[in-house]
């Protein structure tokens, strides 16, 4: 089978398209056609080696591959089809249209995976494309994980920051449906965007620092590593919850003090990226209340340009491999333009 595949750390040519051997499924495993994978930040991060957050550096480093990756096939998120299934699994059938995560199993930038049945795979929403399925799993399940923790109530005000990305586009979704008034912090080539998927308000941070507008929110989502934590704390309402995914060891600390002596609260966690949260996720898809921002899908052959476009940040939305040309629906980039 064809994979996209990275044997050094390195810039985006690394990543290189090699024949591989099929992977067989064990007892309890699926064999998977994979359809098309997201070609997230993370998986740019994984290949370059450089984080914007670095404490967990060392420790990730020895798990991946110290001198190079043990691991050399990424994608962390798919679509596709289950071809085939181990024979203590019951809870899938060949033939199922599928989509979910390979957490750090990865390998989805390949045309064939074996999971465990226990990871987070359910059906396909039935309205969307292969293509537009790989870009949900990662930010719809991340943002949904943030704004139930958020606890948002009728009219609050919710600003996502760095609301252009993966995450935040579904962050600015998911806090739209339950009724927040949002708005959008990005730069400005992903205004027009936002705004067409429900943004209320949109800042552009090359010009305007919200954490010094004097506008506060009752809950702050926050993607951008190296923000401002008191900054952040000063521009939420009394009662106000602050939320983040890729915190500094010193915001996880004074995230403590915040909880427990002012009447403000900061969230640091990493979602579970859960089963009922994908299900949920795609029952809000089919019943139109979010949907993907699918930026550019790519051939396998494009790979380098794909994790350019992520790097570089041109895109607005979700960038897409294809990774088996199946339902037509995956153009490639040069067709799009
Ligand atoms: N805790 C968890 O479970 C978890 C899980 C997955 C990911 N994460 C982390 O969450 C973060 C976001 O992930 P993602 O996949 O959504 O990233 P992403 O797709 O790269 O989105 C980040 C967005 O932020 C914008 N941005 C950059 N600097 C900004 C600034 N100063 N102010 C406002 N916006 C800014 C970027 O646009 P421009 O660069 O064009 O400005 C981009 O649109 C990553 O750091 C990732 O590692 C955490």
């Amino acid at each position: 089978m064809r994979a996209i595949v990275y044997t050094r750390y390195g810039e985006p040519d690394v990543l290189q398209l090699k024949d591989v051997d099929k992977p067989t499924p064990g007892d309890d495993e699926l064999l998977i056609k994979v359809h098309a994978a997201e070609a997230t930040k993370a998986d740019c991060e994984m290949r370059s080696f450089k984080f914007a957050v670095k404490w967990f550096w060392l420790p990730l480093r020895i798990a991946v591959g110290l001198t190079r990756p043990k691991n050399p096939v990424l994608g962390g998120y798919f679509s596709g089809e289950i071809e085939s299934v181990g024979k203590a699994v019951s809870k899938f059938k060949p033939g199922q249209q599928v989509f979910g995560c390979a957490r750090l199993r990865m390998g989805a930038y390949g045309e064939y995976i074996c999971l465990p049945d226990s990871y987070t795979i359910v059906p396909k929403p039935r309205n969307l494309t292969f293509a537009e399925s790989a870009a949900v799993p990662l930010g719809g399940l991340n943002a949904l994980h943030f704004m139930r923790r958020a606890n948002i109530q009728n009219g609050e005000k919710v600003l996502v920051n760095g609301a252009g990305g993966s995450i935040g586009t579904f962050g600015v979704q998911i806090a739209k449906a339950m009724g927040a008034e949002v708005t959008a912090v990005d730069s400005p080539i992903k205004e027009q965007m936002l705004r067409r998927i429900g943004a209320d308000h949109f800042l552009d941070y090359t010009r305007e620092d919200f954490t010094r507008s004097g506008k506060t929110f009752d809950v702050i989502f926050d993607m951008v590593a190296r923000s401002s934590y008191s900054g952040c704390i000063r521009s939420l309402n009394p009662g106000g919850r602050y939320l983040k995914g890729n915190p500094r060891l010193s915001d996880m600390l004074r995230s403590v003090l915040t909880t427990r002596f002012t009447s403000k609260t900061a969230v640091f966690a990493f979602a579970g990226e859960k089963e009922e949260e994908l299900l949920e996720l795609s029952e809000m898809i089919e019943s139109g209340a979010i949907k993907p921002v699918v930026d550019r899908i790519y051939p396998m052959e494009q790979a380098p340009e794909a994790h350019r476009r992520v790097e570089t940040e041109q895109r607005s939305g979700i960038v897409v491999i294809s990774i088996t040309n199946h339902d037509g629906d995956l153009m490639p980039a040069e067709k799009m333009e």
